[in-house]
């Protein structure tokens, strides 16, 4: 039996406010097996990172469950099963570059040595070689944003969760870091439930790219890509690409579009 990364079943978010109840999700099922990299995508609002802040165990499902591993959030997030790199790149401005890549790797008491090559590797995969003892407020936006996806790998956690982690970079470092993370992903066999609004993203990245709809936040379509293992530069030119680009634009719009060849 492969035990699943993630295991949502039924699973409903609401927020209580002054001006009444907001209901973020409702009724969300979705299993993420070992290794699988699933996109969330959607409209502003529909609860995309909600679901991410629930599984990372930083805010509690109304109803439903979720399992991490076979276990429930919170007992995950205290073993540290999943790296997480968010919308807001969350660093320490009183630790270095270097510090703030390696501070997984003390919280799993990894030796100094070791610490010292591992942040060494990870600042040269995500360009920043550099700056490791810089501190975060000298590094733009874009930067910041690469430290906290080194971060996130330092441990080679089982199960990423990342929450348009590439929003802030220029398309070039970004389709940069979209094939690095494939690649790390399928190294280190961990699964990513990843969330983003641009559709190439998700289907370049994926095996699988959720749709959900905003009021109440849900998911109403799941696209298999089906592109295979090998993400490279021609893959992103190629029809199936392209294929699979339409089927998850036509799932956001909620209507299939006729396609020249069916017409
Ligand atoms: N702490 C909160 N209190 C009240 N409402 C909240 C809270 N957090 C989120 N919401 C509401 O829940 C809904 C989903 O928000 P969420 O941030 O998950 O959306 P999203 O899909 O990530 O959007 P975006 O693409 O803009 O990041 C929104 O209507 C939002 O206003
Ligand atoms: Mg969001």
């Amino acid at each position: 039996m492969t035990e699943l990364a993630v295991h949502a079943a039924g699973v409903g978010k609401v927020f209580p406010t002054k001006t009444g109840e907001v209901v973020a999700l409702t009724d969300v099922e979705l299993e993420v097996s070992a290794g699988e990299f699933v996109s969330l995508i959607g409209p502003s609002g529909c609860g995309k990172s909600t679901l991410l802040r629930l599984i990372a165990d930083l805010d509690q499902a109304t109803s439903g469950t979720l399992e991490i591993f076979g276990k429930p959030a919170k007992r995950a997030r205290i073993d540290q099963d999943y790296g997480i790199a968010f919308q807001q790149a969350g660093l320490l401005p009183w630790r270095t570059v270097g510090a703030n890549i390696g501070l997984p790797l003390e919280l799993h008491g990894t030796g100094k040595a070791d610490r010292a090559a591992r942040i060494a590797e990870l600042a040269e995969l995500v360009g920043l070689s550099d700056f490791v003892d810089r501190y975060p407020d000298q590094l733009s936006g874009g930067m910041q944003q690469r430290v906290a996806i080194a971060r996130a790998l330092a441990a080679r956690p089982k199960l990423l969760l990342m929450d348009e982690p590439f929003g802030a970079l220029d398309e070039m470092t970004r389709e940069r870091l979209q094939s690095e993370l494939t690649r790390i992903a399928a190294e280190t066999s961990a699964a990513v439930v990843f969330v983003t609004h641009s559709i190439p993203e998700a289907v370049f990245l994926s095996d699988r790219v959720v749709v959900m709809s905003p009021r109440p936040g849900r998911i109403t379509d799941v696209i298999e890509t089906g592109l295979g293992d090998v993400r490279d530069e021609a893959l992103r030119e190629s029809t199936g690409f392209f294929d699979r680009v339409t089927a998850v634009r036509e799932a956001l719009h909620g209507t299939p579009v006729t396609r020249a060849s069916e017409s």
